[in-house]
């Protein structure tokens, strides 16, 4: 492992006022967000619309790296150029996610377990080949009545920190996302207490792993209530309380970290990371790595036709702009309302 080259990397995905688009959703997931505006998922389409995303050339100012689902990172843009190609001059690192979705977590009702690590060190060198110079790992974490559980809790850890071990032993940075579901009705201190004991155990699967922290990039939900609470917390509360437990988790020797959205509305993701700039002083680059909240104004605009391309991609510019802002504290609201 060059771990000099590893760090050069995971700086370069956290750089000042630029972020990480997640572009990976898996075929099922892409399926349910084409099905809302009414375009048919098939592999062209797909194609289409990331190809649309990747040749924003404004929007991609703001990208310092593009998480691709498998299907994505072999294909070729409709002119022949591989997708990748038209990221890496868009000036952006090509990623890949690697993780097979989840299963059930035996003995534990209502919990997952993130599964992918059996042939992943035969996988990795292939993608490597293929342009990717960081990868993603996502364990799911649920809050509700009797859950989570430990057990829960530490197989998705432990998973996380193996995957991250086998990611840098192939020159790969491993983005280590461990994900706090905001589903339930929870308020925001059940949310710290459960994203706690979640980092905390991550971090200490990543050391017995021997995971070295300066070679990866953490991401991470907010603190934040859950959607279906009814007095959810504001802006600035999520903002201190958030910061406030990461100083609490996470080593200073880690780059970045690059926020999932996780369900949150586009300008609340944006608000809440210029907040958490705004505060400062932090060992670590905050930036983003969204995938709702950079692309569903891009997905609404477009709808599948080929008219709509160039409102899209404003649309995805004026996203990934706003939280290039958000990621040097530099975002304001009245931004928005210009822009619409
Ligand atoms: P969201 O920003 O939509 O939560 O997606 C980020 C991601 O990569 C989830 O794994």
């Amino acid at each position: 492992m060059n771990l000099a080259e590893l760090n050069k990397v995971a700086q370069a995905m956290v750089a000042p006022g630029r972020g990480i688009l997640a572009a990976d959703e898996s075929s099922g997931t892409i399926k349910k967000r084409f099905d809302a505006i009414g375009v048919e998922s098939t592999e062209d389409n797909r194609r289409d619309y990331r190809e649309m995303l990747f040749r924003s050339a404004e929007g991609m100012k703001n990208i310092s790296g593009v998480i691709l689902y498998d299907e994505t990172i072999w294909q070729k843009a409709k002119d022949g150029t591989p997708l990748v190609d038209i990221i890496k001059k868009a000036g952006a690192i090509p990623g890949i996610k690697v993780d097979e979705g989840t299963k059930p977590l035996p003995n534990c009702p209502g919990e997952v377990v993130t599964i992918g690590l059996d042939k992943l060190a035969d996988r990795l060198p292939k993608y490597y080949e293929q342009g990717a110079r960081f990868a993603k790992w996502r364990g799911v974490i649920d809050i509700g009545a009797h859950i989570p559980s430990h057990t829960c809790i530490y197989a998705n850890a432990h998973a996380l920190a193996r995957y991250a071990a086998l990611c840098q032993a192939a020159q790969i940075v491993p983005i280590v996302e461990p994900e706090v579901l905001m589903d339930g009705d929870h308020d925001i201190d059940t949310c710290v207490r459960v994203t706690e004991w979640v980092l905390k155990e991550t971090f200490q699967q990543l050391y017995y792993q021997r995971v070295a922290l300066e070679g990866m990039v953490l991401k991470p939900n907010m603190a934040i209530s859950g959607k279906k609470n009814g007095k959810r917390a504001g802006v600035e509360e999520v903002a201190e309380k958030t910061v406030k437990l990461l100083r609490a988790c996470v080593p200073a020797a880690v780059p970045g970290i690059a926020f999932l959205s996780g369900g949150q509305s586009d300008e609340e993701a944006t608000a809440h990371l210029d907040a958490m700039n705004k505060i400062g002083g932090l060992p670590w680059h905050l930036t983003f790595s969204y995938g709702r909240a950079l692309q569903h104004a891009p997905q609404t605009t477009w709808k599948g036709r080929p008219e709509n391309v160039a409102a899209a991609q404003r649309a995805f510019s004026h996203r990934a702009k706003m939280n290039g802002l958000a990621a040097l504290g530099q975002w304001k609201a009245d931004l928005e309302k210009k822009a619409a």
